[in-house]
């Protein structure tokens, strides 16, 4: 079975050091999610759920810290993605297995594709202005 996402892809690193761990550890979990079993399907979900939601709050800090413009429209966007994932987790912990799968490995990892490209691509960009060196972790 094939992974549906590369941690290693250049493409994904943003050069700040907490987004890229994040990123990284999301992108396992996703690839971690597409080849469990049901009962680990189960833990994995919670699990992701619980890490995009402190590496939201990760991003929110960065964004207060560095006085990002955009935070509102990037803020409205993490909670959406969020409701949509608690949902989900919710009806996969009720025995929605095979739509979470479906879910988990259509939809989130779009998601992440284009959130990384956009929004966080943006945030990085800010973030390395306001610290050249690049050292905000
Ligand atoms: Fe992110
Ligand atoms: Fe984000």
């Amino acid at each position: 079975m094939t992974t549906l996402l590369d941690t290693l892809n250049p493409k994904y690193a943003l050069g700040v050091g907490m987004l890229d761990h994040d990123h990284r550890e999301f992108c396992e979990l996703v690839n971690q999610l597409h080849k469990a079993d049901t009962v680990d399907f189960i833990r994995l979900f919670s699990a992701l759920y619980a890490q995009t939601e402190a590496h939201f709050n990760e991003e929110k800090t960065l964004m207060l810290n560095t006085k990002f413009s955009g935070i509102n429209e990037h803020l409205s966007e993490h909670a959406r993605f969020l409701s949509e994932l608690k949902t989900m987790d919710l009806a996969v912990r009720r025995g929605a297995i095979i739509m979470g799968r479906q879910f988990a490995t259509t939809i989130v990892p779009e998601w992440f594709l284009t959130h990384i490209a956009t929004m966080d691509k943006a945030l990085a960009a800010h973030a390395h202005l306001c610290n050249p060196a690049q050292k905000i972790s």
